[in-house]
Parts: C-alpha cells; sequence; structure tokens
C-alpha cells in the first residue's frame, strides 16, 4: 500500500484501487501490469446538473444513495428508514496473498470488509464480502452482491453467458453489449439450465488473444450478474445473491459472509479455461479427490430406468467391470414404492421386492467385480404418494391457501427447518454407515414454487438457507466418509457451477447424451469448469434416430470423466471389445484431459467440426480428438491443423488415423497438418508423443 493505493499482482496481472479525498474506494485498474508508482486515483467532479461527480467514479463496491443512479452492489434499511449508504474508507489488511479493504458507514457503524484472496501462480482473484453490524439495531439488507467489477475502457466488449434448456444446457450466447444493462440470472432456488453464474466480457478475442475478463460466482442458488454500460461507455458488472425477493436481516452484532466470485483476466479464451482449470483443481474442488483422476464409472439410469434389481444391476456390473469401469452406480427406483416417478421420493429404505434382503448382495456381487459402489439419492424431494410425506406434510414448502404445484409429481423439502436437514442427512448417513457405498449421486428434479416457510421469521431467507444447508449436508458426509465422492445433478446439468463444486466432486452435465449435441454442450462447459467434474456417459441415446457409431460417442464422452450408461446386455462382442479398447486408451490419457491444457483448435460454427487438443503440464504428450459434427458429405472437404501448447524444441511423434510422422514441436505448431474425414459423424483421434 503507498498512499492509500493498494495493487493485487496475480501471475501476470494487476487489480489496483485507491481511495480519494473524499474517503471513496475507486476501482483503479485491471489487466495487464505497470509500475506499482504509477497509479493514482484521478479526480472527478460534477459535469452539470444533472452528471454528478458519482456518475463520473468507479468505485470499488458502490452502495445505494447519494447521486449514484446505476445498479449498486449494495442496499439496505437502516433502523429509523434511512435507505441511503455512506461507505467510506476505514482500513486496510495486506498480507501474502491476501488483501482486506474494511469501508465503514460511520452514522450506522455498519462495516463491510472487501475481502481479495490471491496467488502468483494464477490471474485469478477470489473475492467476497463480509459485512459487519457493530450497531445495536438490526439493518435490513436488500441488496449484497459479491463483487463490482469495472472494465478498463469505454470500447465496446462482447459479452458470454449461456442460453440454455433442460437437455440443451451449456450453449454460448455472444453479443456485442453496447448500451443499458443486460442480466444473467436464476430464481428457480437452484441454478437450473438456463444461465449459468458467470459472465464473460472479451474484446477483439480468439481463443489466443484478446482481452478476455471474465467472473464466475460460486453459488448454486438464486444468482444475478449484471452488466451495464454507462453514457460515458464505462461498463460495469455487478454480482452475487439475487436481490429478487432477498432481503436479509442482520441483527446487532451479527456479521454475514457471501459467497465467493472469481474473477480473472486473460489474453484469449484458452488461457482462460486453462487458469480455471487448474484453479479449480487447487483451489475450489473439495481437497479429498481434487487432484486425483476421477474414476471411469457406469451409470444404469438410462439402461434400466426404476426397473432395477439385484439380478439386473449384477448382470450389467459384470460386462461393465469387464470393459474396464472402476465403479458401478445405481440410479433412480431403489427405494420405497419407487416403481415410477409417481412414488417413494421421500422414502429412503431400500424397497424389498426388488431386493430381498437389502442391498448387500449387489454391493458385495459389485466389489467383488473390483468395482466401488454408488447409489442415486434425490435428498430434497418428497413425492405426495411417499410415507414422508404422509406423515409430515408440513415439511415441504408451502402456503396454507395455495394449492401446491406439482412438477414430475414432487414438492420441495424445506430444508431450513433443522429436523428436515437432520432427516436428510439421517438417511444417507444410514445407508453410508451399513453399506459399503463409496459415491452418492445427488439429483434435485425441479425448481422451488409455493415458497412459504412457516419456521422462518423472515421469509426471504429461504433462498440463501436452502442452498447453504445442502452444501452443510454434503460437507458433513464427507467429512464422515472422507472416501466418499459425490455428484451434483439437477436434471442434467442444473447444478453444474462453482458452488456445487466446492462441495460436491463432479457434476452430471446434462441429461442429453446425444453425442454430436453434447459436442457444444461441452464447449460450453469447457469455458470456465473443470474438465474432471464434467461427467461424460457414453449412452445409445437417440441411436434410432441419429445412429452415431460407438467410436464417435466414445470420441466425445473421452474428453470429459469417461462414464458409461448403454445397456450392456444390447452389445455385441465387437462392441464390447471397443469398449475395453477405449476405457483402456483413456486410462492412459485420462491425466492429460482431466488436468493438461486444452486447445479449442475448431468448432462446429467456424468449420463444421470439433477439434480439441490435450497437452500435458510437461508439454510430452498430447491427445487430439477430431469430430465431424456435420451430417453433410459436404464436409468432407480437408481441414487444417495448427497444434498448440507444444514445445519448439521438442520433437513429437504423431501417430494419425491413418499415418505417422515425426516432426518438431515448432513444424507441428506453425506448419498446418492436413485431414480428410470422409463421412459425416467421423471422428478420429491423434496421439503425439515426445521422442527423446
Ligand atoms: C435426472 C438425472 O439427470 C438423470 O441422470 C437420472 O438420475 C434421473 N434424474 C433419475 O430420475
Amino acid at each position: 500500500m503507498k498512499n492509500n493505493i493498494f495493487v493485487i499482482e496475480t501471475k501476470n496481472t494487476h487489480y489496483a484501487m485507491g481511495v480519494n479525498d473524499k474517503g471513496v474506494l475507486c476501482h483503479i485498474h485491471w489487466g495487464k501490469k505497470a509500475p506499482v508508482c504509477d497509479y493514482s486515483v484521478s479526480a472527478e467532479w460534477e459535469r452539470n446538473s444533472n452528471h454528478s461527480e458519482l456518475d463520473y467514479i468507479s468505485e470499488e463496491y458502490s452502495p445505494f444513495g447519494s447521486t449514484r443512479y446505476r445498479a449498486c452492489a449494495f442496499k439496505c434499511e437502516y433502523f429509523d428508514k434511512c435507505r441511503d449508504t455512506v461507505f467510506t474508507f476505514k482500513s486496510a489488511d495486506e498480507r501474502e496473498g491476501a488483501l482486506d479493504v474494511t469501508l465503514e458507514d460511520k452514522a450506522y457503524n455498519l462495516t463491510v470488509v472487501l475481502n481479495y484472496r490471491y496467488s502468483k501462480e494464477h490471474d485469478i482473484i477470489t473475492r467476497f464480502v463480509t459485512l459487519k453490524n457493530g450497531s445495536e439495531n438490526a439493518i435490513v439488507i436488500d441488496k449484497l452482491m459479491t463483487a463490482e467489477l469495472t472494465l478498463p475502457s469505454e470500447d465496446i466488449y462482447d459479452i458470454t453467458n449461456v442460453n440454455g434448456s433442460w437437455a440443451g444446457e451449456f450453449q454460448l450466447e455472444t453479443s456485442p453489449f453496447k448500451a443499458g444493462s443486460i442480466r444473467f440470472e436464476t430464481h428457480r432456488g437452484t441454478v437450473g439450465h438456463v444461465n449459468s453464474p458467470f459472465v464473460i466480457l472479451s474484446k477483439n478475442a480468439t481463443e489466443d488473444f484478446g482481452d478476455v475478463y471474465f467472473a464466475t460466482l460460486g453459488w448454486g442458488g438464486n444468482f444475478k450478474m449484471e452488466a451495464q454500460r454507462d453514457f460515458i461507455g464505462i461498463t460495469r458488472v455487478t454480482l452475487g445473491l439475487n436481490d429478487f425477493d432477498f432481503s436479509l436481516v442482520l441483527k446487532a452484532g451479527g456479521e454475514f459472509t457471501t459467497p465467493k466470485a472469481y474473477i480473472g483476466y486473460t489474453e484469449g479464451f484458452a488461457e482462460m479455461s486453462n487458469q480455471m482449470n487448474d484453479f479449480a483443481v487447487n483451489n475450489i474442488l473439495p481437497k479429498s479427490f481434487a487432484k486425483e483422476p476421477l474414476p471411469v464409472l457406469y451409470n444404469s439410469w438410462e439402461a434400466t430406468g426404476f426397473d432395477v434389481n439385484t439380478k439386473g444391476q449384477l448382470e450389467l456390473a459384470k460386462i461393465a467391470a469387464d470393459i474396464g469401469c472402476e465403479l458401478f452406480v445405481m440410479d433412480d427406483g431403489w427405494f420405497g414404492q419407487r416403481k415410477d416417478d409417481h412414488a417413494g421420493l421421500g422414502d429412503w429404505y431400500v424397497n424389498e421386492d426388488k431386493f430381498p434382503g437389502g442391498l448387500d448382495e449387489l454391493i458385495d456381487g459389485v466389489n467383488a467385480l473390483g468395482m466401488d459402489f454408488g447409489l442415486w439419492f434425490e435428498p430434497e424431494m418428497v413425492n405426495e404418494d411417499s410415507d414422508l410425506y404422509r406423515n409430515h406434510p408440513e415439511w415441504v414448502y408451502h402456503y396454507d391457501t395455495r394449492k401446491p404445484n406439482l412438477l414430475r409429481n414432487q414438492l420441495v423439502l424445506n430444508l431450513t427447518m433443522p429436523e428436515v436437514q437432520e432427516y436428510v442427512f439421517g438417511v444417507m448417513d444410514g445407508m453410508l454407515s451399513k453399506h459399503n457405498i463409496r459415491y452418492i449421486k445427488w439429483d434435485m428434479n425441479r425448481p422451488f414454487s409455493e415458497i412459504g416457510a412457516p419456521n422462518l421469521e423472515n421469509q426471504h431467507d429461504i433462498w440463501y438457507l436452502h442452498t447453504k444447508a445442502v452444501y452443510d449436508i454434503a460437507d458433513r458426509l464427507k467429512e464422515k466418509y472422507p472416501y466418499l465422492q459425490i455428484e451434483a445433478c439437477s436434471s442434467g446439468g442444473g447444478r453444474a457451477e462453482y458452488g456445487a463444486l466446492e462441495h460436491f466432486d463432479m457434476a452430471w452435465t446434462s441429461d442429453n447424451t446425444d453425442p454430436v449435441d453434447r459436442l457444444e454442450i461441452q464447449r460450453g462447459f469447457s469455458m470456465l469448469y473443470p474438465r474432471k467434474s464434467m461427467r461424460a456417459w457414453v449412452t445409445d441415446w437417440n441411436s434410432s434416430s441419429r445412429p452415431v457409431s460407438l467410436d464417435f460417442r466414445f470420441n466425445v464422452s473421452m474428453q470429459g470423466s469417461l462414464s458409461v450408461g448403454s445397456n450392456l446386455l444390447k452389445y455385441s462382442d465387437e462392441d464390447i471389445d471397443k469398449c475395453k479398447h477405449y476405457i483402456d486408451f483413456y486410462k492412459k490419457i485420462r491425466p492429460l484431459v482431466q488436468f493438461g491444457k486444452l486447445y479449442r483448435l475448431k468448432n462446429y460454427q467456424s468449420h463444421g467440426m470439433y477439434a480439441n487438443q490435450y497437452v500435458s503440464d510437461d508439454k510430452s504428450r498430447s491427445v487430439l480428438f477430431i469430430c465431424s459434427a456435420a451430417t453433410s458429405f459436404f464436409n468432407r472437404q480437408f481441414k487444417t491443423f495448427n497444434l498448440k501448447g507444444l514445445d519448439e524444441n521438442k520433437t513429437y511423434r504423431v501417430k494419425m488415423h491413418d499415418g505417422e510422422i515425426v516432426k518438431s514441436g515448432a513444424y507441428l505448431m506453425n506448419i498446418p497438418l492436413k485431414i480428410r474425414l470422409y463421412n459425416p459423424l467421423e471422428s478420429v483421434i491423434w496421439t503425439i508423443e515426445e521422442v527423446k
């Protein structure tokens, strides 16, 4: 700190802020580095009666009130009904990798600490805010964002989020952001499939070059990212808990910490994705498995649906083990009176008709085959047709005057009630303590409605408390069973984001397992989320209407955490041999895919095909997946590739699908290689190995 200027230094960037002569904490810079002594706060002034000084200042964290007329980061109401907040700089605490800046509203003894965590390993800054009510009165907080961001120039940035749906998650949408405001958010209680809690703002950016600013929120409940471009062309973003139907009562002496956001600046999208992949492995994912490759799993859902029983599952398990799966997960259908989706949710006891004598025969059988066993739960839900609902109709969110809306015939349990939390923890704990279950798939298949929680004094708390309860239960289970891996699922990818990924080891990406659709879904996912957390099943989905070879399906799924979901009982000997071949191959390249660098060489929009190259950190090994996503023969012209991420001075052997070459890294990265795919929906793999 020098003259109240604070500079955060990451691997390649500076993030600078400073206090002006009125005590306002102003944003100075975010991006490439300059000598620290050059940073200063520029003076601003009222230009005319309609444009105040504050219109021209970019505050680091702006409260509602005064002569500010843009979306703010913070809004509250004090005991005397005053809704105008004045934050001035109080103090700063700078330590290795940490900066905490405290602002205060002196008149009401409210302080907000802006917390920054960073290192020189990455260009990613973790941000959160801690609010402290030092007064003797309660304060009602109406808006409390995790961060406010200011982009450096008045240029027009492209803004990217996703515009998805169930079975169509992570469809990237980019548009120039010229004026007004744009919001990406959810009101559903969970993240859902439409928007994802991130925003990317880029300028003249490609995979390799150009300014890329990104921010992603670690929160799986209602979130909001709002970008605004003002009358002088400054683009600002606020992100955090959605202020829709939000209010938090901060009691006298109370303290509240927001969810975390991860923000960064990189040159090009590839660097953004690779930094976030590495950052997530080292800093976000639960420590127990973050650095371990995830197992190849088999999941029963697409093969057997609700029709699960010991014999059928063991038949599948035998083949799953034979082809090389390391984990067998039994999905929906094993509990209560679960024959279809009309009954049973909430009754987490084993259905004895399907599993006479319990689950141990199946679990022991799976273990004897050399695989771990995993089990599906949907812990936040209940069917009306269940013992749990008959015994505790008051345990769901409800209003006495409203008829509850069922979605998939189910209601949402009121997880803000301590007794419901205990029940949910208890049933899973009970199963884990009695059986050798090492993996849970935690599903969540509907958004909230009729959100009454009579147990709460402040009803608006449900959005926050529900999500927090989910995380608390997952943490408790992982603490008690350190070997347990948990997969976050919400009708596919409705919970694939960093809130969940701080507590769950991975996420189910989409219920859509059509391999061609998956390529685009996976591209969107790969932008900011870690590849190892992307569960990717090989299935037979859509196989009659758009047949795609088993090779293609494996080539797509091997680009995440490979899994199998097909009905293996129907596979020919030739198919089984292919499964063995690809699973064996995947185990060899798994560290590259899950932990290496990813270069997206081609995508469908620009080239009618996808080509993704994964490179080990030491640049000695690489694998390239090339998938023609086009259905037309017109596409069979040749394409050219420059490989990326290799060492110019090393020599590599490139094993292509139709030959082999030995060339320098410089050659492979600078001279385009040609490929012809002769058929629509064809895919091939190339491997690139250093020759010593
Ligand atoms: C939705 C999930 O996304 C599917 O994978 C499967 O687990 C079903 N629920 C089971 O009901």
